[in-house]
């Protein structure tokens, strides 16, 4: 095993009912309330209002920044980094899934200074203070709310990339499951397919680290087990709850431990496909997952091997591909690039942009040879 430090501040506040310790949560760390949200779910299903009934409870002054996008984009952080200037809060609060938890952090940490939050995100500037930031989860997903990671697209540069500080650790989070009742069949598979891409990045990471890989094999167990139910009872209780921890324990560190890195290959191919076409972010990684992996089998068939023993009894790599395909199948997650409306037209675009943004995994590394190879796997199987 890699040496490694576990220092994860989040507290989470996990279960039926939570949110009624938010109010007095966020009081403790101050007054001034920058509350950050998207495009109106929030309000549609009421979790706006308890959110509110909490701030006025404790007498907060709330302003409110909302409209952040799926996939989220630089300019709307540096429009709320500017509007939070103004405002000066002591805490921000961010209601709603990845995109908006990933565009709060760092929104916290670009109000402190005067440019633009991309600095951070191409790695040109580190952040030196950061307003606190609270997190009130309605969709499971990412494990943003658990990690200091965040997200973000920059259109002007073409580039959706990650960034990590240990500053952008949310304080505290709220996760409720009923409040991730109302997120569509199709979110829902999203979120499931992209917990089981954090898992994988890790088991294709570098190091050796037996305890992590089981912690692996358990999340997608759980994934495998509870998501296809998930997906015929979507006002289920007790498989929201499983399928939200599951989803918060994909990426807060369980799996990564012992680990020099993740490998992250996979997702740099999804960037490119939500920057090229807005796809849903966990549709990117169902369709890519099998491609690499059919690449890979090339050169790391005996860990892929190990993969498919652990999770499906089989012994092959092919076996092992299939198998996974069949459950992305299964919970109704596109496996090709057609199935999300990609057609072969594009295939030289799709390309063009990986090749450009020299899409790379930190473990394996990718040839121009490939990349071709896993883009054709991804048209056409
Ligand atoms: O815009 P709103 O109104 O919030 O609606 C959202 C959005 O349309 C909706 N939604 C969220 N909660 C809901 C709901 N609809 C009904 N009821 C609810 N309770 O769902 C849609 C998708 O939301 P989004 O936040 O985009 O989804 P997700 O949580 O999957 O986040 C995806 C983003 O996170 C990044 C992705 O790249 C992508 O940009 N990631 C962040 C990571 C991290 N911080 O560690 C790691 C991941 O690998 C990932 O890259
Ligand atoms: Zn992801």
């Amino acid at each position: 095993m890699n040496n490694f430090t576990i220092d994860n501040p989040t507290v989470v506040h996990f279960g039926r009912g939570v949110l009624t310790d938010l109010g007095s949560t966020v009081a403790k760390i101050g007054h001034r309330v920058l509350l950050v949200y998207g495009k109106g779910s929030i309000r549609r299903n009421g979790i706006y209002d308890m959110v509110m009934q909490q701030m006025q409870q404790e007498g907060l002054e709330v302003m409110e920044y909302s409209g952040i996008r799926p996939n989220p984009v630089v300019g709307d952080v540096d429009m709320a980094a500017e509007a939070g200037r103004r405002f000066r809060p002591d805490v921000i609060l961010a209601v709603g899934g990845g995109s908006v938890l990933d565009s709060a952090k760092i929104i916290a940490i670009t109000i402190p200074v005067k440019h633009t939050g991309w600095l951070f995100m191409s790695g040109k500037a580190k952040p030196v203070s950061a307003v606190p930031l609270v997190t009130v989860l309605t969709l499971a997903a990412t494990g943003s709310e658990m990690n200091r990671f965040a997200v973000l697209q920059n259109h002007k540069t073409m580039e959706k990339v990650g960034y990590g500080h240990h500053l952008m650790y949310p304080r505290h989070s709220f996760l409720d499951p009923s409040l991730t009742f109302s997120v569509s069949r199709e979110y829902t598979a999203y979120g499931i397919s992209d917990l089981t891409a954090h898992v994988l990045e890790s088991f294709f990471g570098e190091g050796d680290a037996s305890l992590s890989d089981r912690f692996v094999y358990a999340v997608i167990r759980e994934a495998m087990e509870y998501g296809p139910a998930l997906l015929n009872d979507l006002q289920s209780y007790p498989l929201r709850e499983k399928i939200m921890y599951a989803a918060t324990c994909a990426l807060n560190g369980l799996t990564f431990y012992g680990r020099a890195s993740g490998d992250w290959g996979v997702h740099a191919i999804g960037h490119v496909i939500s920057l090229l076409y807005d796809t849903p972010h966990g549709a990117t990684l169902s369709i890519a997952y099998p491609a690499w992996l059919k690449r890979l089998s090339l050169r790391i068939p005996d860990r892929i091997a190990t993969l498919g023993q652990n999770l499906f009894g089989v012994t092959t790599t092919e076996q092992t591909i299939e198998e996974l395909e069949r459950f992305f199948r299964r919970i109704q997650c596109p496996v090709r690039l057609p199935d999300a409306g990609i057609g072969e037209e594009k295939k030289a675009e799709v390309l063009g942009q990986m090749l450009k943004n020299e899409t790379d995994g930190m473990n394996h590394k990718l040839t121009e040879e490939d990349i071709r190879a896993i883009v054709d796997h991804m048209f056409t199987g």
